[in-house]
């Protein structure tokens, strides 16, 4: 039983660690993203950068796949595990049997983010990879912006976005609150900490369904 628990912990320094990572992926993420609202050219020039950069290419997006791997690999081996073992469970991660909504569907709310990735991935990545490698189009730095907004005129992807941007918000709000205490970070900081965690689940997928909206709302005319 204590190998059991021992390995668990292992587990969930695994998802804190490798959920860490992807927060802060986030975090740049919207940061590039906001410029295709408020600057346009800026979004051309990061874009184009994060698209052609051998660094960023060769070393830091396979790093960024295997992120994600990892994180939704090890997230589904704890829900099968906790299931087989729910008594221990709720003894040594939740304190009562009463665990929220929201702690209690993390691999719920996670599965929905997988299945946005998938469709994100192709909006984006795949139309990314046949641009550059299957039709071979030379490079252009001014393309970014109308082809993100454009991602935006169908209202379908409008609303299969925001709904997931929301459960993402429920799954950073208790993940990333949580990855801190996995990590035994315990001191006069953590009240603060806690609360940024919080801030950070609400405001950037707020700040991803501002900028699905407004693309969406301000079409390119030709
Ligand atoms: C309005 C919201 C969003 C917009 C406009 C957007 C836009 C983009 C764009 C333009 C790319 C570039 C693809 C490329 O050049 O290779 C991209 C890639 C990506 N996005 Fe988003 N994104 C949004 C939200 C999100 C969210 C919420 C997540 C995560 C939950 C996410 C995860 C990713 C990932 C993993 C990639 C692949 C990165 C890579 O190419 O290495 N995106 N996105």
């Amino acid at each position: 039983m204590s190998g059991l628990i021992q390995s668990s912990i292992a587990r969930k320094v695994v998802m804190a660690l490798s959920g860490l990572f992807l927060v802060f992926f986030l975090g740049q993420h919207f940061t590039i993203n906001i410029t295709s609202v408020i600057a346009p050219d800026t979004f051309n020039t990061w874009s184009h950068f994060m698209g052609y950069n051998p660094l960023v290419q060769y070393v830091l997006q396979p790093i960024l796949i295997a992120g994600v791997i990892v994180h939704f690999v090890m997230g589904f081996v704890l829900e099968v595990q906790n299931n087989k073992a729910r008594t221990v469970k709720y003894a040594k991660f939740q304190g009562s049997a009463n665990a929220p909504w929201i702690s209690r569907n993390m691999i719920l709310t996670g599965a929905v983010v997988l299945a946005f990735l998938g469709l994100h991935m192709y909006d984006f990545w795949v139309h990314e990879m046949a641009y550059k490698y299957i039709e071979a189009k030379p490079e252009d730095p001014t393309r970014y912006y109308a082809e993100t907004v454009e991602k935006f005129a169908p209202i379908w992807r409008v609303v299969l976005y925001v709904i997931s941007f929301a459960l993402l918000s429920l799954h950073l709000l208790h993940g990333f609150a949580s990855s801190f205490q996995t990590m035994g970070v315990n001191n006069k900081y953590s009240g603060g900490i806690k609360l940024f965690t919080k801030i950070f689940a609400i405001a950037i997928p707020l700040g991803f369904v501002f900028i699905a909206v407004y693309h969406h709302l301000n079409p390119i005319t030709h």
